[in-house]
């Protein structure tokens, strides 16, 4: 089976294709436009709708769509689907200026998979943890910033075991094992 991953990143392809190892995932770079929304549910729903409008896909394709962000309980989940424009306009390492090292925090996924037989759906993935000072050069984005919960290294330091146990890999499980029981 063919999964369409719309999306400009195809480090997020590769990850996709290890974790559905049965089916065949092909990127597809196409512009959408994200919604302005708290839910990255939402927006990765939307992003599927868009594509699917836009392209001229066979009326029997699989197509997948994501979003994700890092989301601060004290902050009422900010900078969640804004994490990508704050850190590019302000900073990553600003998330200080507004919470103390130790605030509760989490990293979620959602991915939207668009079906021809039945409606578009989500599924998410959450890891939890806390803000801490940037420690750490591996991984990218907010990787430095982010101590998972039980582990007493950030991502941006043990970044094999953030592949291993990341937002993104518990939300691809969750496609796997829907796929694996329908089709
Ligand atoms: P995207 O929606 O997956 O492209 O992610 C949006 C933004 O959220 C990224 O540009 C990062 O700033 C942040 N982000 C999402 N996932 C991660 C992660 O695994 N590590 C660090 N930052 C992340």
């Amino acid at each position: 089976m063919k999964i369409y991953f719309a999306t400009g990143n195809s480090g997020k392809v590769e990850h996709a294709q290890n974790i559905l190892s049965e089916c065949e995932v092909e990127q597809l770079d196409v512009e959408t436009v994200e919604p302005q929304s708290g839910s990255i549910e939402e927006i990765a729903l939307s992003k599927v709708k868009q594509v699917v409008e836009k392209s001229d896909l066979e009326d029997s394709t699989f197509l997948i769509a994501d979003d994700s962000g890092l989301f601060v309980d004290s902050l009422n989940g900010f900078p969640g689907p804004l994490s990508s424009p704050f850190d590019s306009m302000v900073g990553k390492e600003r998330l200080l200026d507004l919470v103390d090292p130790g605030a509760d925090a989490k990293f979620r996924a959602a991915i939207a998979l668009h079906v021809p037989d039945g409606e578009d759906r989500v599924f998410t993935g959450k890891v939890e943890g806390e803000i801490v000072e940037p420690r750490g050069e591996g991984g990218f984005g907010y990787d430095p910033l982010f101590l998972p919960e039980g582990n007493d290294k950030t991502w941006g330091e043990d970044p094999e075991f953030k592949d291993e146990n990341s937002h993104r890999e518990e939300a691809l499980i969750q496609l796997k094992e829907f796929i694996e029981r329908k089709y």
